[in-house]
């Protein structure tokens, strides 16, 4: 796995389990059930529903007569936010009507963009029982729970029928699973035959080690950053046609420089932004983001890939 750290000697206590973990043992002996407690707990706050209204309020925002585009600075939990998610859209062949699932759904922004700007009836599944409640709860405050629903559970285990979806999107997710093959499977079974896979991952773009912690991982025990050729490998063996990958390296860089040259020397964070999602040390885990970015090691990769038409 390109994404390989040194491993740490580190413990650390799981707050809700009490459980304790030796992360210096190899990581092929920690379990999928291990790693994904570890995740799910990396994104809990216990408070983040409160967090997030107190932010609205602070932004003067009145909470109860919200507009989804209120919640954009907090809700898409993604480098470029609302702008990435509206520019990778096109690429995903949406059409009002049809139904998207949305792997990884964090609080549910990209899940009710896709439902207020393109029509799609979304279904969101995440591993993070808080950021199911938080969705759930924020969907509720904009009234489209018509259109948008959200169901807690493993991206690697899905309690979708097979063929089911048309479109599913990941934004941001692959990091942190170490067992794409396993998951692009998966997707494979619950799209339809022909079915559009979007993804919009942290990809390796050179070797060595990461600073952490990142916006997705504490520690590098639980990040899985794979180059856009081993992605395009795995979807490739699991029967899926690969029709677009791009690097948004790039644009990363442009928009530092952009929020460099319009605040010059401020470290101050505007009250709504997606900080108030990342939880504790996110502004250690975002200047770290930016400088595994600019020293070259990870960037923001597009890709979208096609399911077969005929299903075997
Ligand atoms: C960086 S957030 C991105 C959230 C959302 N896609 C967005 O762009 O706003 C990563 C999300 O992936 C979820 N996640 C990580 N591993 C998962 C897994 N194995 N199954 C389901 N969700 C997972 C986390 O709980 C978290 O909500």
């Amino acid at each position: 796995m390109s994404g390989n750290l040194p491993v740490a000697t580190a413990r650390f206590r799981l707050g809700t389990s009490g459980d304790t973990i030796d992360w210096s043992r190899p990581r092929a002996g920690v379990s999928i059930v291990t790693i994904e407690t570890h995740v799910a707990e990396h994104y809990t706050q216990g408070t983040l529903e409160q967090r997030i209204l107190t932010a609205l309020r602070e932004a003067g925002k009145d909470p109860d007569r919200l507009d989804p585009d209120d919640l954009a600075p907090v809700d898409e939990f993604h480098h470029g936010g609302r702008s990435a998610t509206a520019a990778f859209a096109p690429r995903l062949k949406l059409r009002p009507g049809i139904h998207l699932l949305e792997i990884g759904s964090g609080i549910g922004g990209p899940a009710r963009y896709f439902a207020r700007y393109h029509g799609c009836r979304v279904t969101g599944i995440d591993l993070t029982e808080e950021f199911i409640v938080v969705s759930r709860a924020l969907t509720r405050r904009l009234g489209m729970e018509g259109q948008v629903r959200f169901e807690q559970g493993s991206a690697l285990s899905m309690p979708f029928s097979a063929a089911t979806f048309n479109v599913a999107t990941l934004l941001h997710v692959g990091m942190n699973i170490a067992e794409k093959a396993r998951l692009f499977a998966e997707v494979r079974r619950v799209l339809k035959p022909g079915g559009i896979f979007g993804i919009y991952d942290q990809m390796r773009e050179a070797d060595g080690d990461l600073t952490f912690p990142v916006p997705w991982a504490s520690v590098p025990q639980t990040s899985f950053v794979e180059t856009p050729a081993t992605y395009k490998r795995l979807l490739t063996e699991s029967g899926f046609e690969v029709i677009w990958q791009r690097s948004c390296r790039e644009d990363a860089l442009t928009s530092f420089n952009q929020q460099t040259a319009a605040k010059p020397g401020s470290t101050a964070l505007p009250p709504l932004g997606v900080q108030v999602t990342m939880g504790l040390s996110a502004a250690e885990k975002m200047a770290n983001h930016r400088s595994n970015i600019e020293r070259g090691l990870v960037a923001p990769n597009e890709i979208v890939a096609r399911a077969p038409v005929f299903s075997i």
